[in-house]
């Protein structure tokens, strides 16, 4: 039957909507399922994946450079689902009240093609990339350690230390930044949380006694955080903050003397501390270690250096994560993203039906 001027304008159908998850809504799901247990679960998902790490699509990110920063999209697929994000980074963004990294993601059927899932991602990047970094100590940290040295106290850090505590065990930590407002803010925040907080003067004070040492700071610069003389015996080193070409953090120096484990080398060696070493430079996959392929921790004299970039599987995970809690913790929108015509090659006639009258 065709339509006649007087019907009124359709409204989407079902197949129009996918679940979106606003910021509001994410805080809202952290809140509901405890911080700390989402760290764990995103954790949990991540290393699943990373165990099928074989199935899954891999490319390094597509990066969009400029002088101020950096606009990346990171894409995979298992077959099954295809997820994406879009994350940026801009160091300089926080001088002008602006956060340096913020992303959103998406997750489709592979077998339609049609997506299911968006959400912000700026909150959810954070839990995975702390969740991430636990995950990874967890398997190459030394056993039973205690005191973490965090080194950049911007917005990853509390999200870093609560991942540490709540998977690694970490229960003290030694904060430095640059910035003393940036110490004092993690200190507020993680107040009555069960740390031990030591503000620290320098980099060597706040690596004094630490079993690992993460380095979490913002530069569109190669810098030198840590130095060879800093890093002792048996440290474990989750080197975060040096995520793109020319952006690093640790003199190579460091890298030499260390057993360094990477996510996707063919990324890392475009945007990881080993941009500093030759194309062999030796490193160890850390999908490898966690199916048991190859070695983690060796000994307990061993430098681990967890070189990590991020990589879109992490986020994969954290997208799957997501719409598998949303079944019992509904903290969604439903939003009409799909054009979907009654006749699917019927996309102009859609458009004609909706014209306001
Ligand atoms: N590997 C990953 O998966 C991943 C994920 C998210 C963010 N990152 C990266 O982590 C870094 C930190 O992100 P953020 O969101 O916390 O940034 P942020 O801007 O909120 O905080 C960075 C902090 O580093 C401090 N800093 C800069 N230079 C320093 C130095 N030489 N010594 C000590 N502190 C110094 C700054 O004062 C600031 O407080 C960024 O480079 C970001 O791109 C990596």
């Amino acid at each position: 039957m065709s339509a006649s001027a007087n019907d009124p304008v359709p409204g989407p159908s079902d197949l129009a909507y996918i679940r979106f998850v606003s910021v509001e809504n994410m805080m809202k799901l952290v809140h509901s399922i405890g911080i700390e247990t989402m760290l764990r679960d995103l954790a949990r998902y991540i290393e699943d994946d990373f165990r099928r790490w074989e199935k899954f699509d891999k490319t390094p990110r597509v990066a969009s450079h400029s002088p101020e920063g950096v606009i990346e999209l990171m894409p995979t697929s298992d077959g099954e689902d295809y997820g994406f994000k879009y994350v940026n980074g801009h160091p300089r963004n926080t001088k002008d009240g602006l956060q340096t990294v913020t992303a959103f993601g998406l997750l489709a059927r592979v077998d339609t093609g049609y997506p299911e899932l968006l959400t912000e991602m700026t909150v959810l990047t954070a839990l995975r990339t702390a969740a991430t970094s636990a995950m990874v100590a967890s398997h190459l940290a030394p056993k039973g350690s205690r005191v973490m040295a965090m080194i950049g106290n911007g917005a990853q850090s509390e999200f870093q230390a609560l991942a540490m505590r709540a998977i690694c065990g970490i229960d003290t930590l030694r904060l430095y930044d640059i910035d003393r407002a940036a110490t004092e803010k993690v200190r507020r925040n993680l107040t009555g949380q069960g740390f031990e907080l030591i503000p620290c003067a320098t980099p060597e004070e706040a690596i004094e006694g630490a079993q690992i040492i993460t380095t979490c700071t913002a530069d569109k610069q190669f810098a030198t955080i840590l130095t060879d003389n800093m890093v002792g015996a048996g440290l474990h080193i989750n080197a975060i903050g040096g995520d793109c070409p020319g952006k690093t953090e640790l003199h190579k120096d460091i890298l030499i003397r260390s057993d360094v484990f990477v996510e996707y080398p063919p990324q890392t060696r475009i945007e990881g501390e080993i941009q500093q070493m030759p194309e062999d430079f030796p490193v160890t996959e850390m999908w490898q270690v966690i199916t048991g392929a190859a070695p983690g921790r060796i000994n307990d004299r061993q430098i681990t250096l967890f070189d990590g970039v991020g990589f879109a599987i992490e986020d994969f995970s954290a997208l799957r994560y997501l719409r598998d809690k949303l079944k019992d913790h509904p903290f969604y929108e439903d939003l009409d993203i799909i054009a979907d015509p009654d006749d699917p090659r019927d996309l102009f006639g859609m458009i004609q039906r909706a014209r306001p009258r």
